[in-house]
């Protein structure tokens, strides 16, 4: 609704995670080209682990971009509240296994059969695992199962995990540890730092058809990122909620007593003064403001 005031095409702070607002911060391109070597290496188990909102989801829809753009087949599960039976119905879906997706015996059998004869034509197969943190004891030991798979040139199916710092946790447990051995790759993401924190919402306002951005001032987005803690998602609705104010108060200019009552609104926890800082947040934090998390009353969305 405050595009055609700030003369934005798009909205440049949306929440969903879309790769082409890619914003090539180094731990992002880091973490994305360890998911792309490690499938290209065959390395078996991949592991991303960040806090929420770090922009896990987007690494690996960019990663789906390029396994599609090297036509390699993947599966692909978001939901990760799957029973074993639904978790073998959804990876036979993806792979277009042709076998009866309900009997678990049967996809295995066809599973085994289509990774051999890709393998032995060296292609790739691809199984992604966003909030990985949330699965069953029983589904993590199926896919650990499948991560057994191998031929002599390597592991016939590479699996990424992806999930808030509990997966790390989950993977510690006894039951695990083979699996834990057996991960070849981590990558962790966090908030931004203060320099990359500017740059981001720079290039995301850029991308959106303002390349010389004077909404934010650098002592505001100073600001931003301190309340933040340079947690993507919360910057993008931090300054969401400041287009939004400073489009009611028809100004160009987000102030700090726009952002006082921005995060207010959000019950953004964070401490007083700039004395303190740098703070250590606790690990909790970015989870727990999101589910505090509401937009301003006072303003309907169109
Ligand atoms: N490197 C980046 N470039 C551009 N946008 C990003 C980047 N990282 C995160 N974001 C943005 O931050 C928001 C949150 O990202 P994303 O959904 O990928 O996080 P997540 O780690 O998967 O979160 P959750 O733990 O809740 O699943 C999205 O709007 C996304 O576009
Ligand atoms: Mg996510």
């Amino acid at each position: 609704m405050y595009n055609a005031f700030f003369g934005f095409n798009q909205n440049p702070f949306n929440m969903s995670p879309d790769p082409s607002f890619l914003f090539r911060s180094s731990q992002h391109e880091e973490a994305l080209a360890n998911l792309i070597y490690g499938v290209q290496s065959r390395k078996g188990f991949i592991v991303l682990t960040g806090e929420v909102g770090t922009g896990k989801t987007t690494m690996l829809e960019c990663l789906r971009d390029f396994l599609s753009s090297q036509q390699i087949s993947f599966a692909s599960l978001f939901n990760s509240r799957l029973t074993v039976e639904q978790f073998f119905e959804m990876l036979s879906y993806d792979l277009d296994l042709r076998c009866n997706r309900l009997s678990k015996t049967e996809v295995l059998i066809t599973l085994n059969s289509m990774l051999l004869e890709r393998a032995s034509a060296g292609r790739t197969t691809v199984l992604i695992v966003d909030e990985a943190h949330n699965l069953e004891w029983d589904v993590l030991e199926e896919i650990r199962l499948l991560g057994n798979l191998e031929n002599r040139r390597g592991k016939m199916l590479q699996i990424i995990l992806a999930g808030q710092q509990e997966l790390d946790r989950k993977l510690e447990a006894p039951e695990f540890r083979q699996l834990k051995q057996r991960i070849a790759l981590r990558c962790a993401l966090k908030g931004f730092d203060r320099q990359e924190a500017a740059a981001y919402i720079n290039s995301r306002m850029a991308r959106a058809g303002l390349p010389e951005q004077t909404v934010f001032s650098p002592e505001l987005i100073e600001e931003i990122q301190f309340r933040s803690q340079g947690i993507p998602r919360l910057i993008n609705a931090i300054c969401d909620n400041l287009l939004l104010t400073s489009f009611a108060m028809e100004t160009r200019t987000a102030t700090s007593e726009m952002l006082d009552e921005v995060t207010a609104d959000m019950r953004l926890e964070y401490p007083a003064g700039h004395a303190e800082r740098p703070f250590h947040a606790d690990p909790a934090y970015p989870e727990r403001v999101m589910r505090q998390a509401h937009l301003p009353s006072r303003f309907e969305r169109a």
